[in-house]
Protein backbone atom coordinates (compact mmCIF):
# COMPACT_ATOMS: atom_id res chain seq x y z
CA UNK A 1 0.00 0.00 0.00
CA UNK A 2 3.10 2.63 0.57
CA UNK A 3 4.19 1.65 -2.34
CA UNK A 4 1.61 2.39 -4.49
CA UNK A 5 1.23 5.94 -2.46
CA UNK A 6 4.15 6.54 -3.48
CA UNK A 7 3.87 5.72 -6.80
CA UNK A 8 0.99 8.37 -6.92
CA UNK A 9 3.50 10.80 -5.93
CA UNK A 10 5.57 10.04 -8.44
CA UNK A 11 8.35 8.00 -6.63
CA UNK A 12 7.58 4.62 -7.12
CA UNK A 13 9.04 3.29 -10.16
CA UNK A 14 12.64 4.55 -9.73
CA UNK A 15 14.74 1.36 -9.39
CA UNK A 16 17.93 1.57 -7.57
CA UNK A 17 20.78 -1.16 -7.79
CA UNK A 18 22.86 -1.32 -4.76
CA UNK A 19 26.53 -3.13 -5.00
CA UNK A 20 28.33 -3.96 -1.67
CA UNK A 21 31.53 -4.85 -1.05
CA UNK A 22 31.22 -8.41 0.50
CA UNK A 23 32.52 -6.96 4.09
CA UNK A 24 30.38 -7.43 6.78
CA UNK A 25 30.93 -3.31 7.41
CA UNK A 26 30.08 -2.66 4.28
CA UNK A 27 27.19 -4.72 3.79
CA UNK A 28 25.44 -3.46 7.34
CA UNK A 29 25.64 0.37 5.77
CA UNK A 30 24.60 -0.96 2.06
CA UNK A 31 20.83 -2.93 2.82
CA UNK A 32 20.79 -0.20 5.48
CA UNK A 33 20.25 2.31 3.05
CA UNK A 34 18.85 0.28 0.76
CA UNK A 35 15.73 -0.06 3.83
CA UNK A 36 16.01 3.52 4.08
CA UNK A 37 15.40 4.02 0.38
CA UNK A 38 13.07 1.68 -0.04
CA UNK A 39 10.70 3.32 2.49
CA UNK A 40 10.90 6.42 0.20
CA UNK A 41 9.21 4.17 -2.26
CA UNK A 42 12.27 2.84 -4.68
CA UNK A 43 12.67 -0.45 -6.06
CA UNK A 44 15.90 -1.99 -4.68
CA UNK A 45 17.88 -4.70 -6.01
CA UNK A 46 20.80 -5.75 -4.66
CA UNK A 47 23.28 -6.99 -7.01
CA UNK A 48 25.98 -8.99 -4.75
CA UNK A 49 29.02 -11.32 -5.29
CA UNK A 50 28.56 -14.75 -3.72
CA UNK A 51 31.61 -14.60 -1.66
CA UNK A 52 29.90 -13.33 2.03
CA UNK A 53 26.30 -13.34 -0.01
CA UNK A 54 23.92 -11.53 1.97
CA UNK A 55 20.98 -13.27 3.53
CA UNK A 56 17.99 -12.40 1.40
CA UNK A 57 14.97 -13.91 3.62
CA UNK A 58 15.70 -11.13 5.78
CA UNK A 59 15.03 -8.21 2.73
CA UNK A 60 11.75 -10.02 1.34
CA UNK A 61 11.21 -6.18 -0.32
CA UNK A 62 14.73 -6.45 -2.09
CA UNK A 63 15.53 -8.24 -5.54
CA UNK A 64 19.02 -10.16 -4.94
CA UNK A 65 20.55 -11.04 -7.64
CA UNK A 66 24.27 -12.93 -7.98
CA UNK A 67 27.72 -11.41 -9.64
CA UNK A 68 29.87 -14.60 -11.00
CA UNK A 69 32.63 -14.19 -10.45
CA UNK A 70 35.81 -14.85 -13.19
CA UNK A 71 38.22 -16.71 -10.77
CA UNK A 72 36.58 -17.74 -7.51
CA UNK A 73 39.55 -18.67 -5.57
CA UNK A 74 40.99 -15.32 -5.01
CA UNK A 75 36.97 -14.22 -3.64
CA UNK A 76 38.42 -14.33 0.15
CA UNK A 77 39.87 -12.17 2.59
CA UNK A 78 42.84 -14.39 3.59
CA UNK A 79 44.93 -12.32 1.38
CA UNK A 80 48.09 -10.59 3.17
CA UNK A 81 47.32 -8.01 1.55
CA UNK A 82 44.04 -5.93 1.52
CA UNK A 83 44.68 -3.80 -1.30
CA UNK A 84 45.23 -6.83 -3.81
CA UNK A 85 42.11 -8.39 -2.28
CA UNK A 86 39.72 -5.53 -3.32
CA UNK A 87 41.81 -5.56 -6.65
CA UNK A 88 40.74 -8.70 -7.43
CA UNK A 89 36.94 -8.50 -6.18
CA UNK A 90 36.73 -5.03 -8.33
CA UNK A 91 38.49 -7.00 -11.28
CA UNK A 92 36.65 -10.35 -11.32
CA UNK A 93 33.06 -9.22 -11.23
CA UNK A 94 32.99 -6.54 -13.76
CA UNK A 95 32.10 -8.48 -16.89
CA UNK A 96 29.26 -9.62 -14.75
CA UNK A 97 28.04 -6.86 -13.47
CA UNK A 98 28.56 -5.56 -16.87
CA UNK A 99 25.89 -8.16 -18.13
CA UNK A 100 23.23 -7.72 -14.98
CA UNK A 101 23.12 -4.10 -15.73
CA UNK A 102 22.70 -4.53 -19.12
CA UNK A 103 19.53 -6.56 -18.21
CA UNK A 104 18.18 -4.34 -15.76
CA UNK A 105 18.19 -1.19 -18.14
CA UNK A 106 17.17 -3.50 -21.03
CA UNK A 107 14.12 -4.54 -18.57
CA UNK A 108 13.46 -0.99 -17.46
CA UNK A 109 13.49 -0.10 -20.64
CA UNK A 110 10.60 -2.40 -22.14
CA UNK A 111 8.82 -1.43 -18.98
CA UNK A 112 9.08 2.51 -19.75
CA UNK A 113 10.72 3.31 -16.43
CA UNK A 114 13.65 5.62 -15.92
CA UNK A 115 17.03 4.33 -16.15
CA UNK A 116 18.24 2.56 -13.10
CA UNK A 117 20.31 4.54 -10.74
CA UNK A 118 23.74 2.55 -9.19
CA UNK A 119 24.96 3.21 -5.98
CA UNK A 120 27.88 1.20 -5.09
CA UNK A 121 30.61 1.12 -2.31
CA UNK A 122 33.58 3.01 -2.52
CA UNK A 123 35.84 0.05 -2.86
CA UNK A 124 34.04 -1.46 -5.26
CA UNK A 125 35.78 1.42 -7.75
CA UNK A 126 35.37 -0.73 -10.96
CA UNK A 127 31.52 -0.20 -10.49
CA UNK A 128 31.71 3.18 -12.19
CA UNK A 129 33.26 2.34 -15.52
CA UNK A 130 30.53 -0.31 -15.86
CA UNK A 131 28.12 2.64 -15.17
CA UNK A 132 29.78 5.02 -17.10
CA UNK A 133 29.66 3.00 -20.31
CA UNK A 134 26.03 2.41 -19.52
CA UNK A 135 24.98 5.93 -19.37
CA UNK A 136 24.13 4.65 -15.64
CA UNK A 137 24.29 7.63 -12.93
CA UNK A 138 26.44 6.43 -9.81
CA UNK A 139 26.31 7.24 -6.29
CA UNK A 140 29.09 6.14 -3.91
CA UNK A 141 28.61 5.04 -0.37
CA UNK A 142 31.42 5.48 1.88
CA UNK A 143 31.11 3.40 4.85
CA UNK A 144 33.79 5.48 6.88
CA UNK A 145 33.74 8.15 7.64
CA UNK A 146 35.23 11.61 6.08
CA UNK A 147 38.09 12.13 8.50
CA UNK A 148 39.57 9.29 7.61
CA UNK A 149 39.43 9.43 4.23
CA UNK A 150 40.81 12.91 4.02
CA UNK A 151 43.21 11.81 6.44
CA UNK A 152 44.48 8.84 4.08
CA UNK A 153 44.44 11.21 1.35
CA UNK A 154 46.81 13.51 3.16
CA UNK A 155 49.16 11.08 3.80
CA UNK A 156 49.25 10.41 0.41
CA UNK A 157 50.16 13.90 -0.22
CA UNK A 158 52.90 13.85 2.76
CA UNK A 159 54.51 10.80 1.48
CA UNK A 160 54.64 12.61 -2.38
CA UNK A 161 56.54 14.84 -0.58
CA UNK A 162 58.82 13.32 1.19
CA UNK A 163 57.59 14.58 4.50
CA UNK A 164 56.50 11.35 6.58
CA UNK A 165 59.06 11.00 10.06
CA UNK A 166 61.27 8.08 9.50
CA UNK A 167 60.12 6.64 12.95
CA UNK A 168 56.83 5.68 10.72
CA UNK A 169 54.16 4.19 12.57
CA UNK A 170 56.13 4.97 16.05
CA UNK A 171 56.13 8.90 15.55
CA UNK A 172 54.23 10.69 17.99
CA UNK A 173 54.99 13.31 15.95
CA UNK A 174 51.48 15.81 15.21
CA UNK A 175 50.49 15.84 11.47
CA UNK A 176 51.08 19.71 10.01
CA UNK A 177 47.89 20.72 9.51
CA UNK A 178 45.67 17.85 10.30
CA UNK A 179 44.97 18.05 14.18
CA UNK A 180 44.42 16.13 16.29
CA UNK A 181 46.11 13.22 14.25
CA UNK A 182 49.79 11.76 15.07
CA UNK A 183 51.86 10.50 12.77
CA UNK A 184 51.10 7.80 14.31
CA UNK A 185 47.76 7.68 13.63
CA UNK A 186 47.85 7.60 9.81
CA UNK A 187 46.78 3.98 10.27
CA UNK A 188 48.33 3.10 6.38
CA UNK A 189 51.52 2.99 7.64
CA UNK A 190 50.78 -0.82 8.82
CA UNK A 191 49.52 -1.95 5.30
CA UNK A 192 52.37 -4.32 4.55
CA UNK A 193 52.96 -3.04 0.64
CA UNK A 194 52.64 0.43 0.47
CA UNK A 195 53.30 0.14 -3.61
CA UNK A 196 49.57 -1.06 -3.45
CA UNK A 197 47.77 0.84 -1.29
CA UNK A 198 49.19 4.52 -2.64
CA UNK A 199 47.46 3.42 -6.25
CA UNK A 200 44.20 2.96 -3.82
CA UNK A 201 44.33 5.92 -2.10
CA UNK A 202 44.78 7.89 -5.62
CA UNK A 203 41.81 5.95 -7.11
CA UNK A 204 39.42 7.03 -3.88
CA UNK A 205 40.22 10.72 -4.54
CA UNK A 206 39.46 10.61 -8.23
CA UNK A 207 36.18 8.69 -8.07
CA UNK A 208 35.29 11.69 -5.72
CA UNK A 209 34.90 13.71 -8.96
CA UNK A 210 33.61 11.73 -11.55
CA UNK A 211 30.31 9.85 -9.83
CA UNK A 212 27.19 11.58 -9.44
CA UNK A 213 27.42 11.94 -6.05
CA UNK A 214 28.27 10.56 -2.42
CA UNK A 215 26.21 8.98 0.89
CA UNK A 216 28.13 9.30 3.83
CA UNK A 217 26.76 7.19 6.86
CA UNK A 218 28.10 10.33 9.01
CA UNK A 219 26.68 13.67 10.18
CA UNK A 220 26.87 17.46 10.80
CA UNK A 221 27.53 17.18 14.56
CA UNK A 222 30.40 14.26 14.42
CA UNK A 223 32.62 15.76 11.83
CA UNK A 224 31.04 19.38 10.02
CA UNK A 225 34.26 20.73 9.02
CA UNK A 226 35.59 17.53 7.47
CA UNK A 227 32.26 16.53 5.56
CA UNK A 228 32.59 20.03 4.11
CA UNK A 229 35.95 20.18 3.00
CA UNK A 230 35.47 16.80 0.95
CA UNK A 231 32.50 18.28 -0.74
CA UNK A 232 34.64 20.67 -1.46
CA UNK A 233 37.27 18.97 -3.06
CA UNK A 234 34.79 16.50 -5.06
CA UNK A 235 32.41 18.88 -6.21
CA UNK A 236 29.72 17.04 -6.44
CA UNK A 237 26.66 16.83 -4.06
CA UNK A 238 27.64 15.02 -0.42
CA UNK A 239 24.54 13.72 1.26
CA UNK A 240 25.49 12.63 5.45
CA UNK A 241 23.06 10.77 6.59
CA UNK A 242 23.75 8.78 9.42
CA UNK A 243 23.24 7.49 11.81
CA UNK A 244 20.99 5.12 9.62
CA UNK A 245 20.62 2.26 11.49
CA UNK A 246 18.57 4.79 13.24
CA UNK A 247 16.68 6.33 10.17
CA UNK A 248 14.87 2.90 9.40
CA UNK A 249 15.35 -0.13 11.23
CA UNK A 250 17.07 -2.40 9.06
CA UNK A 251 16.10 -6.20 9.34
CA UNK A 252 19.46 -8.02 10.38
CA UNK A 253 22.09 -7.83 8.02
CA UNK A 254 24.51 -10.33 9.52
CA UNK A 255 25.96 -12.79 8.13
CA UNK A 256 26.60 -15.16 10.66
CA UNK A 257 24.03 -16.07 13.15
CA UNK A 258 23.62 -13.75 16.10
CA UNK A 259 23.55 -15.41 19.66
CA UNK A 260 20.69 -13.73 21.12
CA UNK A 261 21.16 -16.08 24.31
CA UNK A 262 23.27 -13.06 25.39
CA UNK A 263 20.58 -10.66 25.44
CA UNK A 264 18.64 -12.81 28.36
CA UNK A 265 22.19 -12.57 30.16
CA UNK A 266 22.33 -8.91 29.91
CA UNK A 267 18.97 -8.84 31.26
CA UNK A 268 20.26 -9.31 34.74
CA UNK A 269 22.80 -7.55 34.74
CA UNK A 270 22.86 -4.28 36.86
CA UNK A 271 22.35 -0.86 34.93
CA UNK A 272 25.25 0.18 32.89
CA UNK A 273 27.64 -2.43 34.23
CA UNK A 274 28.64 -4.45 31.13
CA UNK A 275 31.77 -3.97 29.37
CA UNK A 276 31.02 -5.13 25.54
CA UNK A 277 33.84 -6.48 23.59
CA UNK A 278 34.23 -6.89 19.72
CA UNK A 279 36.87 -6.36 17.65
CA UNK A 280 34.27 -6.14 14.12
CA UNK A 281 34.11 -9.09 11.62
CA UNK A 282 37.71 -8.64 9.96
CA UNK A 283 40.37 -7.53 12.88
CA UNK A 284 42.39 -10.47 13.79
CA UNK A 285 44.65 -10.10 17.24
CA UNK A 286 47.21 -12.74 18.46
CA UNK A 287 46.64 -15.58 20.94
CA UNK A 288 48.70 -13.15 23.45
CA UNK A 289 46.37 -10.68 22.75
CA UNK A 290 43.51 -13.32 23.64
CA UNK A 291 44.97 -13.70 27.30
CA UNK A 292 45.86 -10.37 28.23
CA UNK A 293 42.26 -9.57 26.99
CA UNK A 294 41.16 -12.33 29.22
CA UNK A 295 42.58 -11.28 32.29
CA UNK A 296 42.44 -7.70 32.18
CA UNK A 297 38.92 -8.95 32.28
CA UNK A 298 39.16 -10.37 35.09
CA UNK A 299 40.95 -8.57 37.12
CA UNK A 300 38.99 -5.50 36.69
CA UNK A 301 35.64 -7.44 38.59
CA UNK A 302 33.22 -6.16 35.88
CA UNK A 303 30.67 -8.71 34.13
CA UNK A 304 31.63 -8.58 30.62
CA UNK A 305 30.11 -9.94 26.99
CA UNK A 306 33.45 -10.75 24.58
CA UNK A 307 32.49 -11.63 21.03
CA UNK A 308 34.77 -13.74 20.02
CA UNK A 309 34.19 -15.41 16.94
CA UNK A 310 35.67 -17.61 14.86
CA UNK A 311 38.49 -16.77 12.72
CA UNK A 312 39.34 -13.46 14.53
CA UNK A 313 42.54 -15.03 16.18
CA UNK A 314 45.20 -15.69 14.19
CA UNK A 315 45.90 -19.17 13.66
CA UNK A 316 43.37 -20.96 15.97
CA UNK A 317 39.40 -21.51 17.11
CA UNK A 318 39.57 -18.87 19.82
CA UNK A 319 36.83 -19.56 22.75
CA UNK A 320 39.64 -22.83 22.86
CA UNK A 321 41.96 -20.25 23.37
CA UNK A 322 40.68 -18.91 26.72
CA UNK A 323 42.47 -20.92 29.74
CA UNK A 324 40.35 -22.79 32.05
CA UNK A 325 41.72 -20.98 35.69
CA UNK A 326 40.16 -17.95 33.50
CA UNK A 327 36.87 -19.30 33.00
CA UNK A 328 36.75 -20.44 37.28
CA UNK A 329 37.67 -17.27 37.79
CA UNK A 330 35.22 -15.47 35.81
CA UNK A 331 32.03 -17.87 36.07
CA UNK A 332 28.55 -16.41 35.41
CA UNK A 333 30.26 -12.70 35.56
CA UNK A 334 31.49 -13.25 31.86
CA UNK A 335 29.41 -13.96 28.64
CA UNK A 336 31.17 -15.49 25.48
CA UNK A 337 29.62 -15.34 22.01
CA UNK A 338 30.97 -16.21 18.61
CA UNK A 339 28.83 -13.81 17.34
CA UNK A 340 26.10 -10.90 18.85
CA UNK A 341 22.54 -8.97 17.73
CA UNK A 342 25.50 -5.41 18.23
CA UNK A 343 23.12 -3.17 18.34
CA UNK A 344 20.83 -4.60 20.24
CA UNK A 345 23.55 -5.32 22.70
CA UNK A 346 24.50 -1.45 22.54
CA UNK A 347 20.63 0.06 23.70
CA UNK A 348 20.80 -2.41 26.66
CA UNK A 349 20.42 -0.66 29.69
CA UNK A 350 22.75 -3.32 31.47
CA UNK A 351 25.74 -1.44 29.27
CA UNK A 352 28.21 0.71 30.20
CA UNK A 353 31.20 0.38 28.00
CA UNK A 354 32.78 -0.74 24.48
CA UNK A 355 35.80 -1.86 24.49
CA UNK A 356 36.04 -1.99 20.57
CA UNK A 357 38.49 -1.69 18.34
CA UNK A 358 36.59 1.21 16.34
CA UNK A 359 35.71 -0.06 12.91
CA UNK A 360 33.08 3.02 11.76
CA UNK A 361 30.30 1.24 12.33
CA UNK A 362 30.24 0.05 15.80
CA UNK A 363 32.00 3.62 16.32
CA UNK A 364 28.33 5.12 15.03
CA UNK A 365 26.16 2.69 16.43
CA UNK A 366 28.25 3.04 20.22
CA UNK A 367 28.14 6.61 19.80
CA UNK A 368 23.99 6.92 19.01
CA UNK A 369 23.34 4.63 21.95
CA UNK A 370 25.41 7.11 24.16
CA UNK A 371 27.74 3.93 25.12
CA UNK A 372 31.51 5.55 26.02
CA UNK A 373 34.36 3.18 24.40
CA UNK A 374 37.40 1.83 25.34
CA UNK A 375 39.53 2.00 21.82
CA UNK A 376 41.80 -1.09 20.81
CA UNK A 377 42.69 0.12 16.71
CA UNK A 378 43.91 -2.05 15.00
CA UNK A 379 44.06 -1.16 10.67
CA UNK A 380 42.88 1.10 8.46
CA UNK A 381 40.58 3.88 9.59
CA UNK A 382 39.91 2.56 13.20
CA UNK A 383 42.93 4.98 14.66
CA UNK A 384 41.82 7.90 12.86
CA UNK A 385 37.96 6.97 14.46
CA UNK A 386 39.87 6.27 17.74
CA UNK A 387 41.84 9.70 17.67
CA UNK A 388 38.50 11.76 16.97
CA UNK A 389 36.50 9.72 19.85
CA UNK A 390 39.54 9.82 22.22
CA UNK A 391 40.45 13.14 21.40
CA UNK A 392 37.28 15.26 19.61
CA UNK A 393 34.33 14.15 21.16
CA UNK A 394 36.00 12.98 24.33
CA UNK A 395 33.66 9.91 24.37
CA UNK A 396 36.27 7.04 25.33
CA UNK A 397 39.99 6.50 25.78
CA UNK A 398 42.37 4.92 23.72
CA UNK A 399 44.83 1.84 25.01
CA UNK A 400 47.96 3.67 23.39
CA UNK A 401 50.62 0.76 24.82
CA UNK A 402 48.63 -2.66 22.80
CA UNK A 403 46.67 -5.23 24.42
CA UNK A 404 48.23 -5.21 28.23
CA UNK A 405 46.01 -6.53 30.89
CA UNK A 406 47.01 -4.09 33.37
CA UNK A 407 45.99 -1.58 30.89
CA UNK A 408 42.76 -2.86 29.97
CA UNK A 409 41.78 -3.23 33.76
CA UNK A 410 42.81 0.26 34.86
CA UNK A 411 40.70 1.50 31.60
CA UNK A 412 37.52 -0.07 32.34
CA UNK A 413 37.99 0.77 36.22
CA UNK A 414 38.32 4.54 35.28
CA UNK A 415 35.36 3.79 32.88
CA UNK A 416 33.10 2.79 35.47
CA UNK A 417 34.26 4.02 38.65
CA UNK A 418 36.21 7.26 38.52
CA UNK A 419 35.35 10.83 37.79
CA UNK A 420 37.23 11.00 34.39
CA UNK A 421 34.83 7.96 33.30
CA UNK A 422 31.64 9.84 34.75
CA UNK A 423 32.29 12.70 32.67
CA UNK A 424 33.07 11.10 29.70
CA UNK A 425 29.44 9.28 29.78
CA UNK A 426 28.11 12.68 30.32
CA UNK A 427 29.50 13.75 26.77
CA UNK A 428 28.74 10.54 25.11
CA UNK A 429 24.79 11.15 26.53
CA UNK A 430 24.87 14.84 24.72
CA UNK A 431 26.51 13.06 21.92
CA UNK A 432 24.03 10.77 21.79
CA UNK A 433 21.17 13.58 21.50
CA UNK A 434 22.78 15.55 19.26
CA UNK A 435 22.76 12.62 16.85
CA UNK A 436 18.85 12.13 17.46
CA UNK A 437 18.38 15.99 16.98
CA UNK A 438 20.54 15.13 13.33
CA UNK A 439 17.29 12.88 11.83
CA UNK A 440 14.25 14.78 13.23
CA UNK A 441 12.71 17.07 11.35
CA UNK A 442 14.96 19.97 9.75
CA UNK A 443 18.23 18.26 11.27
CA UNK A 444 21.23 17.44 9.06
CA UNK A 445 20.76 13.92 8.32
CA UNK A 446 17.30 14.13 8.02
CA UNK A 447 17.54 17.23 5.31
CA UNK A 448 20.08 15.39 3.77
CA UNK A 449 18.52 12.60 2.96
CA UNK A 450 15.49 14.18 1.93
CA UNK A 451 17.82 16.08 -0.45
CA UNK A 452 19.17 12.98 -1.75
CA UNK A 453 15.65 11.36 -2.77
CA UNK A 454 15.22 14.55 -5.00
CA UNK A 455 18.50 14.30 -6.18
CA UNK A 456 17.92 10.47 -7.17
CA UNK A 457 14.76 11.42 -9.00
CA UNK A 458 16.09 14.63 -10.68
CA UNK A 459 19.10 11.84 -12.38
C1 LIG B 1 35.25 -2.76 8.34
C2 LIG B 1 36.51 -2.03 8.78
O1 LIG B 1 37.32 -2.87 9.57
C3 LIG B 1 36.19 -0.76 9.49
O2 LIG B 1 37.37 -0.16 9.96
C4 LIG B 1 35.47 0.13 8.51
O3 LIG B 1 35.19 1.37 9.12
C5 LIG B 1 34.20 -0.56 8.05
O4 LIG B 1 34.49 -1.84 7.54
P1 LIG B 1 34.54 -4.12 10.64
O5 LIG B 1 35.93 -4.29 11.04
O6 LIG B 1 33.76 -5.35 10.51
O7 LIG B 1 34.36 -3.21 9.33
O8 LIG B 1 33.91 -3.18 11.81
P2 LIG B 1 32.65 -2.27 11.91
O9 LIG B 1 32.72 -1.12 10.98
O10 LIG B 1 32.52 -1.92 13.32
O11 LIG B 1 31.44 -3.19 11.44
C6 LIG B 1 31.07 -4.36 12.10
C7 LIG B 1 29.58 -4.54 12.00
O12 LIG B 1 29.26 -5.84 12.45
C8 LIG B 1 28.78 -3.56 12.87
O13 LIG B 1 27.69 -3.04 12.14
C9 LIG B 1 28.31 -4.41 14.03
O14 LIG B 1 27.04 -4.04 14.53
C10 LIG B 1 28.26 -5.80 13.45
N1 LIG B 1 28.55 -6.81 14.49
C11 LIG B 1 29.78 -6.92 15.04
C12 LIG B 1 27.53 -7.64 14.87
O15 LIG B 1 26.39 -7.53 14.39
N2 LIG B 1 27.80 -8.58 15.81
C13 LIG B 1 29.01 -8.74 16.38
O16 LIG B 1 29.16 -9.65 17.21
C14 LIG B 1 30.05 -7.88 15.98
Amino acid sequence: KRNREMEKQGLGCRRVVLVPCPLQGHINPMLRLGTILHSKGFSITVAHTQFNSPNTCNHPDFVFLPLLSDDSSSERNDSDDFVVFLSNLNLNHKASLQKLLTQIVEQEQEQHEGLPCIIYDALMYSVEEVAHSLKLPSIILHSSCATSLLSFFAYAQLREEGRIPSQGSKSMELVPGLHPFRFKDLAVFDFKNEDTLLPLIAILRNKGTSSSAMIWNSMDCLEKSSLAEFQQQCQVPNFSIGPMQKIAPASSSSLWEEDHSCITWLDKQTENSVIYVSFGSIAMIDEKDVAEIAWGLANSKQPFLWVLSSGSVNGSDSIDLLPDDFKETVGERGCIVKWAPQEQVLAHHAVGGFFTHCGWNSTIESISEGVPMICRPIFGDQRINSRYISHVWRVGIELENGLEREEIEKAIKMLVVEKEGEEMKQRAANLKLKTQLCIQKNGSSYDSLNELVEFIMSL
